[in-house]
């Protein structure tokens, strides 16, 4: 199933409190999201992450469609201490179509 980013740019309005992505994004709640895709979890620099998500990149989390599928949908069950206070996407086609969003500012 491939998803459709123009929709998951409005989907990605749930997440623009905390997040920026695209040109000049930069920390805000969260990290910018760019090059997210591939991308080690936990590998943003300068921003605090949390032990539990540090901890989860250290055992090898990295970011891809799947992953990304798991963690959206109810952040706090795949990360039980991550400090994304978020409850998450419980369309599939919301996660599908978001993800497919993301890819966009990724590996260009
Ligand atoms: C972390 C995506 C909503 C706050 C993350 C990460 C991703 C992500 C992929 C991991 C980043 C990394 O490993 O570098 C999203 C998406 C959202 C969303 C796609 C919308 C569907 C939110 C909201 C908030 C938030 C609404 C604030 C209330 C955070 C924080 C972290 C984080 C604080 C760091 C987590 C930690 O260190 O444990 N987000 N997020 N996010 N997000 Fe979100």
């Amino acid at each position: 199933s491939v998803g459709d980013p123009e929709r998951g740019r409005q989907v990605f309005k749930k997440c623009a409190s905390c997040h920026m992505i695209g040109a000049d994004a930069r920390n805000r709640v969260g990290p910018p999201l760019n090059n997210i895709m591939a991308a080690r979890a936990a590998s943003v620099a300068d921003f605090q992450y949390s032990t539990a998500l540090k901890k989860a990149a250290e055992d090898g989390l990295h970011w891809t469609p799947d992953t990304l599928a798991v963690f959206l949908e109810t952040p706090k069950a795949m990360i039980p201490k991550t400090k994304m206070t978020f409850r998450g996407l419980k369309s599939a086609e919301d996660r599908i179509d978001l993800i497919a969003y993301l890819a966009t500012f990724s590996g260009g």
